[in-house]
């Protein structure tokens, strides 16, 4: 069998099997490297860090799916300079392709390098600017979180629903202290003060990726954060709109590629948060 051949063999695989077969072996990986890596590097700030299982997991991830699809486009984290204006450039220049895959190799790097055991690694994939699949898989608990568009969202092998509370008095919610601390941290803070009166209570466990998978699970009632990459929101907002729940930026625009404050809830409580956010960035 010539090379080529073979590779349309192993073509043939699923999409979403080449994902959850991504996530798994990373997550795995990543797992025992937890309390045993060697390099910690910081990219734009002291808060915000990069290992070397950070990148082992990212040339994992790239090289399966290129086995797979060598023709997709693959934009991975750590294939790209650090900071807003890289990450945008990159996005931007992608997001118009046939077939781009999204990956945060390790989402919650600061957790990962403490020992905290929530981190995750997140993969979408997007058709033309559209997500069309989304995983994301918490080695610590062994969850895998699958979203295809327009079939639904699953953990455990249970279709996921978004919880039913209707006001943010209900609500339990969640967000993210962005690492740059002179700009978004700021504005964040104004954030959370506005809403943590006004809200049942507040987490910020340190994965967004994984935020939005608990906001799909039914687990929270609605997450934000501002300052956000494509990498840590795609999959986790089609495991939203597949579950039933609403994905915007601050304004209220339906989510897209290039949206980096990100709103997300039940649907139910989203005006009343966005106003409330709305009122606290005006300030
Ligand atoms: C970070 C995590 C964290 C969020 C940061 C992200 P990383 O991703 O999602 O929860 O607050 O804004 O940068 O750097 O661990 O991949
Ligand atoms: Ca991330
Ligand atoms: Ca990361």
């Amino acid at each position: 069998m010539s090379d080529s051949d073979n590779r349309q063999v192993i073509g043939r695989k699923s999409f979403a099997a080449v994902a959850i077969n991504c996530a798994a072996k990373a997550g795995e990986w990543i797992k025992t490297k937890v309390g045993g890596y060697s390099t910690l590097n910081h990219k734009t700030s002291h808060s915000d860090l990069v290992t070397e299982v950070d990148k082992g997991s990212e040339n994992l991830i790239r090289s399966l799916i290129l086995t797979h699809f060598p023709d997709h486009a693959v934009l991975g984290e750590e294939g790209v300079e650090p900071g807003p204006e890289a990450s945008i450039a990159a996005i931007n220049e992608l997001k118009d392709a046939e077939y781009l895959w999204i990956v945060d190799p390790i989402d919650g790097t600061t957790n990962f390098v403490h020992g905290f055991p929530f981190f995750s690694v997140s993969i979408a994939l997007a058709h033309r600017g559209e997500v069309i699949l989304g995983v994301v898989y918490d080695p610590s608990k062994d969850e895998l979180f699958i979203a295809e568009k327009g079939k639904g969202a699953y953990v455990r092998g249970r279709r996921m629903q978004v919880s039913r509370e209707e006001k943010l008095r209900d609500s339990l919610v969640a967000t993210g202290f962005p690492a740059d601390r002179d700009g978004a941290l700021l504005l964040n803070m104004r954030q959370l003060e506005a809403v943590a009166p006004r809200v049942r209570n507040v987490r910020t466990a340190g994965s967004a990726a994984l935020h939005l998978a608990y906001v799909a699970a039914g687990r929270l009632s609605a997450f934000w954060e501002i300052g956000l990459n494509s990498w840590d929101i795609a999959a986790g907002a089609l495991l939203i709109q597949e579950s039933g729940g609403v994905v915007t930026d601050l304004e209220g625009n339906p989510y897209h590629l290039g949206v980096r404050d990100v709103v997300a809830s039940n649907g139910a409580v989203h005006d009343e948060l966005l106003k409330v956010l709305r009122s606290a960035s005006a300030e």
